[in-house]
């Protein structure tokens, strides 16, 4: 019998590669745990110059992992953006400034913004023409806006900021809340920016299929306890271990390439902010976290689930940040 063809490698570029969450991002990357054990995975490293030399010390740890899935390291510093996303077909850009104790996401604008117009420049000049865009580096909404409006060219639903984590965390809260296990939470999505106004959806939130207000039927724990615990998780990792979550962040990133690559089942959705085509009522071309299926290449919002007036107050909330981060960093939209 003849042994198959291996399949040409998937590139992927990682920005930000020897940073804690990068880190923690590039070995399951290369383990074959996202494409599959017959997909092998092409690493393109991006650094700042000071950090090439650890990136040399996670291309060395790579290599003595000896993955049958890792069909090749390029490591680029960023002063070489174009040939760092050189025919890649996922781009995850987790490469940024963290915010540290006692700062909001939000306070980083500035800080991190500017990195995402040369990125939006480069993804456009040099990466392959199927192209997916995942951003982490925060603020990740805005700065996903910056790049995408950097690369005019590159369709606009390609293009992800990460909400991925905040799903996370709020299954984990209703599963714990509810005594069921986190596999029985579905539908979670978060609405809106990946900050403390971000909407936890907990009424479109399932349990085992059954609303989950109807299983945890307590509703001031959600209002008033499950929301801000969402919310203000960041925050609370970030005292804690001094330093902002890594292996989590890293987990939610390869969570989301996983639901941007695969089918989403029929009765389920995730969460991914995305450029708006004026859905719910959010303005046309902000980053927004919206509730997502794919069809194992595009994402679409799903449409018609309907808010109370407490949901569209709090959706209007974050839709008003995300209004006001955009205004903060019009000089880089063109
Ligand atoms: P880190 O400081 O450990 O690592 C960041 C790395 O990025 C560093 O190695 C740095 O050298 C590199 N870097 C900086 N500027 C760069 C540039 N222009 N090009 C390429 N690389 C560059 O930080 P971390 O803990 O890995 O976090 C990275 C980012 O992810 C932060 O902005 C953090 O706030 C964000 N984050 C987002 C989420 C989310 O849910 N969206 C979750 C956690 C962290
Ligand atoms: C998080 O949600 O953990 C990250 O966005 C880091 C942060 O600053 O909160």
């Amino acid at each position: 019998e003849m042994v198959s063809e291996m399949a040409s490698p998937i590139r992927v570029a990682v920005t930000g590669a020897a940073g804690n969450i990068g880190y923690a991002l590039a070995f399951r990357l290369a383990s074959g745990e996202v494409f599959g054990p017959d997909q092998p995975v092409h690493l393109n490293l991006i650094e700042i110059p000071p950090a090439i030399s650890a990136l040399d010390g996670v291309e060395m740890e790579l290599d003595d992992c000896a993955f049958s899935t890792l069909a090749g390291v390029t490591k680029v510093d960023s002063d070489h953006l174009e040939e760092g996303f050189g025919d890649c077909n996922f781009v995850l850009c987790v490469g940024s400034v963290p915010r540290g104790k006692g700062m909001e996401r939000g306070d980083l604008i500035r800080i991190n913004g500017p990195i995402f117009t040369n990125t939006g420049k480069a993804i456009q000049a040099a990466a392959a023409k199927d192209v997916r865009i995942v951003v982490v580096g925060n603020p990740c909404n805005t700065n996903c806006l910056i790049a995408m409006n950097n690369a005019p060219d590159i369709p606009r639903d390609r293009w992800y900021a990460m909400m991925m984590l905040d799903q996370n965390r709020a299954k984990t809260q209703l599963a714990q809340k509810s005594g069921q296990p986190v596999s029985s939470v579905s539908k979670m999505t978060i609405w809106g920016n990946h900050s403390a106004t971000q909407f936890p959806d907990y009424f479109h939130a399932e349990i085992g299929g059954t609303p989950a207000p109807e299983v945890i039927k307590d509703d001031a724990w959600l209002q008033n306890d499950f929301i801000p615990i969402v919310q203000k998780r960041g925050a609370a990792v970030i005292n804690a271990r001094g330093a902002s979550s890594a292996a989590s962040a890293a987990n939610a990133a390869l969570d989301t390439v996983k639901s941007i690559i695969s089918v989403t089942p029929e009765n389920e959705t995730f969460s991914a902010a995305v450029c708006s085509d004026g859905s719910y009522g959010v303005d046309e071309g902000l980053i927004f976290g919206f509730p997502l299926q794919s069809d194992g290449a595009t994402s679409k919002i799903v449409q018609g689930q309907e808010h109370n007036e407490f949901a569209q107050q709090k959706i209007d909330a974050t839709l008003k940040e995300l209004r006001e981060e955009r205004d903060t960093v019009k000089d880089l939209l063109n």
